[in-house]
């Protein structure tokens, strides 16, 4: 089984999850500040999921893509929406402050 590394957690999971549902489950937080309260709940829509990831994901989809295009993200981040990312294989998540998950300040 894959392992999700994150927050000081490293967690199981089967091939194929929703990055973005593991680290809710395990009480990682996803969402900095009030997006934990305001957020699209995984449609990939507000973009406030975003996360640096390395290891083995799925390829970003188009959802992912187009929102990561518009401001305040920036597709040269190489940052990518939690919601819309499947876990393959064992993955390092590390989250970044502002409300989108944008800033370049590492919280965990
Ligand atoms: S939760 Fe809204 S884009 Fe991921």
């Amino acid at each position: 089984m894959p392992t999700v590394t994150a927050q000081g957690q490293t967690v199981s999971c089967a091939v194929g999850s929703n990055l973005r549902q593991i680290l809710l489950q395990h009480g990682i937080p996803v969402h900095n500040g009030n997006a934990t309260l305001i957020n699209c709940r995984g449609l990939g829509t507000c973009g406030t999921c975003a996360v640096q990831v390395s290891g083995a994901v799925s390829e970003a989809n188009w959802r992912d893509r187009a929102r990561r295009s518009l401001p305040p993200h920036n597709p040269e981040q190489g940052r990518r929406l939690a919601c819309q990312t499947r876990v393959l294989g064992d993955v390092t998540v590390k989250k970044f402050d502002g409300f989108w998950g944008q800033g370049e300040e590492q919280l965990w």
